[in-house]
Formats: C-alpha cells, sequence, structure tokens
C-alpha cells in the first residue's frame, strides 16, 4: 500500500504551497465554515491528518484550540514548523501514515478529524483510501465529527477533452486554493489518475502531482461504506450539491 512515487512532494511544491493557496483568500472563501462547524459540535481537540505547510493548524491554535498536526512528508513539516515560529505558535506534530494510525492511538481520541485540501487523492488504492477513513472513525470519540473535501473531479473528467486540447480549465480560485501567484492545472487526466501541475507565474518554476480522482458520488459512498452514522455533504461551503462547484466537502459524524 506505499503512496505512489510520483506524487511526493518535491521542495519546489512546498515553497510554493503558502502562494498556492493564499492563506488568507482560503479563510475569506471558506466564510467561517471551519470554526463554525467545529463549534457547532463543541470540538476543541482536533486531530489535522495533513498539516501541509500548517495553513488550517495554525488558523485554528490562534483560535484556541488543542491542535495535533499530522503529515508525513518531512518537508512540510519543515515548511510548517517555520510558519509557526512566524504565527507565534507551537505545533503538536506526529508523523503517521493515515493507513497506519490505528497503531498509535488507543481510539476515541479527538472531538475532530480534519482532512482537508483535497488529501485522500494522494492515496491510489480503495483499500488504502477505506482503512484512511476507518482509522479516523477510530481516533473520533463518540459524536465527533470529520470534515474532509474533495475537489470536483468529475467536472475535470467530463471536461478533459477541452481542458487538455484547448487549456480551457475553470476554476474560480475563491475556495480551498485560492492564490493568484501560482496555478494548478490538470496536464495529464485519465479516468484512474491526473496530474496536476503547479506553476510560479513569477518565475516559471514548476511542481507536480499525480492524484487519484474521485467519481461523483465515490467518496460519500465511501465514507457510508467505512461506517459514519450522518454525513451532510456541502458545495463550496454551502449546504446541499451543485455539479459545477469546486470543491466538495463532507461533515460526517461519528
Ligand atoms: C494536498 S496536501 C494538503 C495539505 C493541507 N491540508 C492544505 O490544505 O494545504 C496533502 C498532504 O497530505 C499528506 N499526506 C499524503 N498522504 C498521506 C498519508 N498517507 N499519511 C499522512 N499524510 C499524508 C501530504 O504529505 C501533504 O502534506
Amino acid at each position: 500500500m506505499g503512496i505512489h512515487q510520483e506524487n511526493y512532494n518535491s521542495g519546489i511544491l512546498v515553497e510554493m504551497w503558502a502562494d498556492f493557496i493564499n492563506w488568507e483568500k482560503r479563510r475569506k472563501g471558506e466564510n467561517g465554515f471551519l470554526l463554525n462547524t467545529l463549534n457547532k459540535s463543541h470540538c476543541r481537540n482536533v486531530f489535522d491528518a495533513c498539516l501541509g505547510d500548517g495553513a488550517d493548524s495554525i488558523y485554528l491554535l490562534k483560535n484556541g484550540f488543542d491542535v495535533t498536526s499530522n503529515d508525513l512528508d518531512n518537508l512540510f513539516i519543515k515548511k510548517a514548523r517555520e510558519n509557526a515560529i512566524k504565527y507565534n505558535v507551537t505545533l503538536n506534530i506526529t508523523e503517521h501514515d493515515w493507513r497506519y494510525l490505528d497503531r498509535h492511538f488507543e481510539g476515541k481520541n479527538f472531538d475532530a478529524v480534519l482532512c482537508l485540501g483535497n488529501s485522500l487523492t494522494y492515496l491510489f488504492e480503495k483499500k488504502g483510501r477505506l482503512k484512511t477513513l476507518r482509522n479516523f472513525l477510530y481516533i473520533l470519540k463518540d459524536k465527533g465529527i470529520l470534515v474532509i473535501d474533495e475537489r470536483n473531479y468529475q467536472s475535470i473528467l467530463d471536461k478533459r477533452e477541452e481542458i487538455l486540447k484547448e487549456g480551457k480549465f475553470q476554476y474560480s480560485g475563491e475556495y480551498v486554493y485560492c492564490g493568484d501567484k501560482v496555478h494548478g492545472r490538470p496536464i495529464e487526466i485519465s479516468d484512474d489518475k491526473v496530474r496536476f501541475e503547479y506553476k510560479d507565474e513569477r518565475t516559471g518554476s514548476k511542481g507536480y502531482l499525480l492524484l487519484y480522482p474521485f467519481k461523483r458520488g465515490e467518496l460519500l459512498d465511501l465514507l457510508k461504506e467505512a461506517g459514519f452514522a450522518k454525513i451532510e455533504p456541502y458545495s463550496d461551503y454551502k449546504k446541499g450539491f451543485t455539479p459545477d462547484a469546486d470543491f466538495y466537502q463532507y461533515v460526517c459524524i461519528k
């Protein structure tokens, strides 16, 4: 169940990531969704499963949450530590592969688990994705919540011809990844993998990720199969489903 070789984060990508996200615009785009969701379920104790450069963990620490931040990429962890110093907070970091979290926790540890930034699509095998979701369920306290998101890959799959041949990738840039200096776009699209290119428009430097494209309804079905009791879907942070959203979020109750 190894992570796909080609989707390891390169140093270039890590350096670009803050400009790809645009930390401020991410907060503007989600318009309080994360804090409201956590507060509504009385969550204090949060496991950020994929720390990345620290954008969400640092925001939650600044807002008084008790956060455990996890990642297994050394370069991202180093970058997040640098950012934490900049923002004057201390990260509590674990370095576990999601698929083996059950080996490191006794269960029922957290009020909330976050798997944000389109991260589950790093895993190419259904077995690994399902094991990951079951592990998230395992480390959640009773009635705890998983907040997870996915890119609208179905739209990319449906429009693959115009994206690849005509270079027309329609993405609002208002949600999740909002940077205007670093842009991501798919450069290879097939039913089982999508390669994204991330380009810094100022310098021309490029990074790449190979990701698994969820089909419409696939993540929702997987969340049900993993055993979540209730799942609320959102489209670009608004309740319900719209087919042309950029990203989908799911609040899943144990
Ligand atoms: C697309 S980035 C998103 C980071 C951050 N949450 C954000 O929104 O910017 C996905 C992160 O998940 C981490 N990751 C991927 N597979 C993982 C696994 N099996 N276990 C733990 N972390 C993993 C990667 O190292 C990377 O930092």
